[in-house]
C-alpha cells in the first residue's frame, strides 16, 4: 500500500460514514488527519488511533466562508503543511421536483457546492505555494445520471463534477490535482432512511447488486 506519512489531510464531514472510512484510510496510510465536521465525533479519532495513525476532529460548517478560510489556515499554520483535502461533507433532501421548496435548494448547494468551493478555495491557497496538493471531491453517479426524486441533490453533484474539472485545468500547472469520485450507493446513515422501493429500484441499477460500504469508497 501507498504511504502518505508526513502528509497533513483535511477531511470534511469526517464524523461518520463515508468520510469517517476516508480517514481511517489516510490514518492507517501515515497522513495526519483532521477531520472536520458540523457534528465532529471522537469516535473517528478512535478509530484513525486504533489503524495506527494520527487524527484530531474539529468542529467546521463549510457553508461559512469565513469560518473555513480561518480553520483552514489555522490548521496549516499549525502542523506546517496542508497536503490532501477531501471535500466530503453533504448533505440530501430528497423530494420531488413539486414539492422542493427555495430553502431545500438553497441549503444543499450550500453545503455539496459552495461548501466545497470555499473548501477548496482555502486549501489551495496553500497548496500553490507548497507546488503540490492533492483534492479530491465527492460525487455521485446520480450527478451523472439522474435519480427521481433527488432534483436538488442531483443537480448539486453535477456542479461538483463541473467545478472539479475547472478546478483541475486552473492548478494543474501548479502540481495541485483535482479530482472526483462518483460513488453509487452506498450504506450509511445519508441513505439509511431511503424507502426499501427505492433502494430495489437502485439496487437493480447497480452491477454488482448490493449496497457499496464506505471502506470500499475510501480504498
Ligand atoms: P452522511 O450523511 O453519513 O455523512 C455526511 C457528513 O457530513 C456528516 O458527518 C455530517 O455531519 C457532515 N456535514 C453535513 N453538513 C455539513 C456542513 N455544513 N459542514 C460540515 N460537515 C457537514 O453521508 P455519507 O453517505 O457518508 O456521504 C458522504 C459524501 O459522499 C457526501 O458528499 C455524499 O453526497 C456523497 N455520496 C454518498 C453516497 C451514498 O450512497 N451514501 C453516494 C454518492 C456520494
Amino acid at each position: 500500500m501507498f504511504r502518505l506519512d508526513e502528509k497533513v489531510a483535511i477531511v470534511t464531514g469526517g464524523a461518520r460514514g463515508i468520510g469517517r472510512a476516508i480517514c481511517t484510510e489516510l490514518g492507517a496510510a501515515g497522513a495526519y488527519i483532521v477531520a472536520a465536521d458540523i457534528e465532529p465525533s471522537d469516535e473517528t479519532v478512535k478509530l484513525v488511533t486504533e489503524a495506527g495513525g494520527k487524527a484530531e476532529s474539529l468542529k467546521l460548517n463549510v457553508t461559512d466562508q469565513a469560518t473555513v478560510d480561518e480553520t483552514v489556515r489555522a490548521v496549516a499554520k499549525r502542523l506546517g503543511r496542508l497536503d490532501i483535502l477531501i471535500n466530503n461533507a453533504g448533505i440530501a433532501i430528497d423530494r420531488l421536483l413539486i414539492r422542493i421548496s427555495e430553502e431545500d435548494l438553497q441549503r444543499t448547494f450550500a453545503v455539496n457546492v459552495n461548501g466545497a468551493i470555499f473548501c477548496a478555495k482555502a486549501a489551495i491557497r496553500f497548496m500553490m505555494r507548497a507546488d503540490a496538493g492533492r483534492v479530491v471531491n465527492l460525487a455521485s453517479v446520480v450527478g451523472e445520471m439522474g435519480n427521481p426524486g433527488q432534483t436538488a441533490y442531483s443537480a448539486s453533484k453535477a456542479a461538483v463534477i463541473g467545478l472539479t474539472k475547472t478546478l483541475a485545468r486552473e492548478y494543474a500547472s501548479r502540481n495541485v490535482t483535482v479530482n472526483a469520485v462518483a460513488p453509487g450507493f452506498i450504506d450509511t446513515e445519508m441513505t439509511a432512511g431511503l424507502p426499501d422501493e427505492i433502494k430495489e429500484m437502485i439496487l437493480q441499477q447497480t452491477p454488482l447488486g448490493r449496497i457499496g460500504k464506505p471502506e470500499e469508497v475510501a480504498a
